[in-house]
């Protein structure tokens, strides 16, 4: 019997000394996946910069290591904003993102000096650009386009309509790039687009990648001097045993294929410069939740459920998206499998975490590894049933501290008031 080590750590030691449920992740990892992603774009001499989509996982300690990184990091509110601020992120290497922005929020990434602000609509360019006007300045600006490719993980769609409440559908970009061009206080700098999340493959890229290099050229033959592509992120991971990880260098072939194809027929123009904008590729596999097994409920001929002690509230993706996790026994690493059964969270729904999963000999008190839990746990984390969220604790080479405290009770409750005819 061996214990399951992540990222050189035991990781039942990490779950005797901070607790459990508890979030995991590994720097060298986050490192190492974004160190793959420049080393494939610089092969195929693309010029780059990376953008890390904050919701995927945010916090200050991870703002300091994007900034660490050297590259940017893309904000969708106020809270992700000063998480950022906070952590002296240089503002502008900020994108800040959103589909229904706040004159509040608008005001807040202009005054702070964000890089980059990606408008979403065309109701929100006369509201930067006025809000720029007010505190007297001129904003750089990208463009969101809804290019018609949505790409789910195996397949995608193309359609002149996509029905999406993100990006400015194409038969308004003109429409869009025209507003932006007669305002005062704003520059266009780039156009941006996202097809989706989890991609596995390049056709929907090599697509999306037509569309926007034409509007790209169409912009610039309306006298805009733009300069940066945003193709969004959507790098797919690996979650279960036998997924296909996405394949950055053919992404980076992709798009050296698409850019000198394009400028075949441009000899003269200067090639955009294209920025990614992946959350999830850069911290899935870097994050790992440990927990530890409760009930173990035997309903004869129908299944076993075994309970751990955390719950959709820490990870609320299978329930929002059937999204299907890996786990191992911490403490039986290597052991053969000997009960299939179902891992069940604690809270008061329908809380499955994983069906039907081949796990040696499950027992109260074994601690439970879910895989690849980096993105979209944490930060999509809530207090259902009141329960706190759990800690999150930072690995790096053989150090291991805590980069977010556990939640208690006594902060759970701290907003509750009592309305004064109920004293
Ligand atoms: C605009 C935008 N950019 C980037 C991302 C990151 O996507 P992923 O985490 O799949 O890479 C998202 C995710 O929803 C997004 O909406």
């Amino acid at each position: 019997m061996s214990n399951f080590i992540f990222s050189d750590h035991d990781t039942t030691t990490l779950a005797k000394t901070f607790g459990t449920p508890l979030y995991v992740i590994s720097q060298d990892k986050i490192e190492q996946s974004i160190n793959e992603i420049t080393s494939a774009l610089t092969a195929e001499n693309i010029d780059h910069s990376i953008n890390y989509a904050g919701k995927a996982f945010l916090n200050t300690a991870m703002c300091r290591i994007v900034k660490n990184a050297g590259i940017n990091l893309d904000v969708v509110s106020e809270g992700e904003l000063i998480t950022a601020l906070t952590s002296a992120f240089p503002p502008s290497r900020i994108t800040f993102h959103g589909s229904n922005k706040t004159d509040r929020e608008i005001t807040l990434a202009i005054n702070s000096s964000v890089g980059t602000i990606t408008i979403d609509s065309l109701e929100e360019i006369p509201r930067v650009d006025r809000i720029a006007g007010e505190l007297g300045k001129v904003q750089n600006v990208h463009l969101r386009l809804s290019p018609g490719v949505e790409a789910h993980t195996h397949e995608y769609i193309t359609t002149g309509t996509l029905d999406s409440k993100f990006g400015i559908p194409l038969s308004q970009a003109i429409r869009g790039a025209i507003m932006c061009k007669e305002a005062a206080n704003l520059s266009l700098t780039g156009i941006h687009c996202h097809i989706g999340s989890s991609i596995t493959t390049m056709e929907p890229f090599a697509v999306a990648m037509e569309i926007m290099l034409d509007m790209f050229m169409q912009f610039r033959g309306m006298g805009i001097d733009l300069s940066e592509l945003n193709l969004g992120g959507g790098f797919g991971v690996i979650y279960l045993p036998g997924d296909t990880r996405f394949d950055l260098r053919a992404y980076a072939k992709t798009l050296r294929q698409s850019i000198d194809k394009f400028f075949e027929k441009y000899p003269d123009e200067k090639v955009p410069k294209i920025i990614v904008e992946p959350g999830r590729f850069i911290i899935s596999e870097a994050g790992i939740t440990l927990y530890t097994i409760g009930t173990i409920k035997e309903i004869p001929e129908v299944k076993t459920y075994i309970s751990v002690d955390g719950s959709l509230a820490d990870n609320p993706r299978p329930a929002l998206y059937q999204a299907e996790y890996h786990a191992i026994i911490a403490n039986k690493f290597g052991e053969e499998p000997t009960r299939t059964v179902t891992v069940a969270g604690r809270a008061c729904e329908s809380d499955t975490l994983i069906r039907n999963i081949s796990l040696p000999d499950p027992q109260r008190g074994d601690i439970l590894a879910v895989m690849c839990t980096g993105a979209y746990n944490y930060s999509m984390a809530s207090n259902y049933n009141r329960l706190p969220r759990p800690a999150v604790v930072l690995l790096k080479g053989d150090k291991a501290e805590l980069m977010v405290r556990r939640e208690t009770v006594e902060q759970v409750i701290q907003n509750d008031l009592t309305p004064s005819w109920l004293e």
